[in-house]
């Protein structure tokens, strides 16, 4: 497997507080996807581990199958994601295959009211178009006969294309309520997407878009994100089926609730999503106030790169605190 730098979702900011803890960052994730044993050094050091699992459930099913019961008993649904992108090799890709199969029939097994995430470079498709067809079809068939949604994760801007044709096919054969879609509000170039998935009745989740791209490609100042974003929300709302909004953006929420609030909107027409780990507080709120909320799971041994991603993420007085914690474990006698 291929670690891309960054790998997944160090989309720059230019106003934030964290834009010099996200630069440091991001050279930090250079440094280690060159470097094997420096990233084995640093996933095996205890502190780091510990912050982690503050938002990956764990390195295997198993504690992902314990984070899932834990929120639904706090009234939070969740999307199960076997941490992985890019393979080069079809017998990893299959193997990725092999594991989400896993995944989905323990879900079903263990009566859990779960979707799943996939990432189509995970299951081939930097191989070959019809290898990763043919292993989504395995994953499809897998959540047709245990009755489990499945998401389709948009990756990094070249695959957005053969993303949505290859989703395309498989909502056609499997229809709407077994495979859904990600769309990301930031691309600039989007020749219908939102008005071309609504049109076909698929089941969407908004993002704003989480990777690092060129300001050609995408919006990168927050404003403009921010603009498109709200847009296809609202859009969503009155025409989706079933969309799924994630955000953990408080202004965002705010407007949804405002919307819902005018329009007469039902709760259970659609549901909000967000990060394990990020914003629990405003989660439970949702929860209380009767939103459908629910929780993107990862899992998985190649956890480091997600949560290099979450971590750069966080406001600067977690990240104060974090270091505080450091300094504490180094005054701490041996
Ligand atoms: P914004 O970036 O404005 O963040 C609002 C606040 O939330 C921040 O100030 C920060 O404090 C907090 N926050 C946000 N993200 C955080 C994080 N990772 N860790 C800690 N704090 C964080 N992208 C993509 O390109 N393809 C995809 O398939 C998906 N899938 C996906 C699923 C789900 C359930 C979620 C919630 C997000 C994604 N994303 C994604 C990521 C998405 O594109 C986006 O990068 C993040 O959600 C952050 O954007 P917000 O809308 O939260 O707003």
């Amino acid at each position: 497997m291929v670690h891309q730098v960054p790998a997944g979702c160090l989309r720059p900011r230019q106003h934030t507080r964290n834009g010099d803890i996200e630069d440091v960052l991001r050279r930090i994730a250079v440094a280690l996807a060159r470097q094997s044993w420096l990233r084995k050094l640093v996933i095996s050091t205890p502190g780091v581990r510990d912050l982690a699992w503050r938002f990956v459930a764990g390195e295997d099913l198993d504690a992902g199958i314990v984070t899932l019961r834990r929120l639904a008993s706090r009234g939070v649904g969740a999307t199960l994601n076997h941490v992985g992108t890019h393979v080069h090799d079809a017998g990893q890709a299959r193997a990725a295959t092999d594991d989400l199969i896993v995944a989905i029939e323990r879900i079903r097994a263990e009566g859990l009211a779960a979707s799943v995430s996939v990432k189509l470079t995970q299951i081939g498709l930097d191989i070959d178009g019809d290898l990763c067809r043919s292993e989504f079809r395995r994953v499809l068939d897998a959540a047709a006969a245990n009755d489990v949604f499945v998401w389709t994760d948009m990756e990094e801007s070249p695959y957005v294309a053969s993303t949505l044709a290859i989703f395309d096919e498989m909502r056609a054969a499997y229809g709407r309520d077994r495979v859904g879609i990600v769309l990301q509000a930031y691309l600039r170039h989007r020749p219908g997407d939102l008005e071309g998935e609504i049109a076909a009745g698929s089941r969407i989740r908004i993002v704003k878009g989480g990777y690092w791209e060129a300001p050609e490609v995408v919006h990168r100042v927050q404003a403009e994100i921010d603009q498109a974003f709200n847009h296809d929300v609202r859009v969503l709302l009155e025409g989706g089926h079933q969309p799924a909004i994630a955000t953990h953006d408080p202004v965002v929420i705010g407007a949804v609730r405002r919307i819902v609030r005018e329009r007469a909107i039902e709760l259970g027409s659609f549901e909000f999503q967000m990060l394990y780990g990020v914003r629990a507080d405003l989660q439970d709120q949702l929860v209380r106030d009767g939103f459908q909320v629910r929780a993107y799971v990862p899992y998985g041994g190649d956890w480091f790169f997600y949560f290099l991603g979450c971590i750069r993420q966080l406001p600067g007085g977690f990240v104060r605190r974090v270091k505080a914690r450091f300094a504490a474990r180094r005054r701490r006698p041996a």
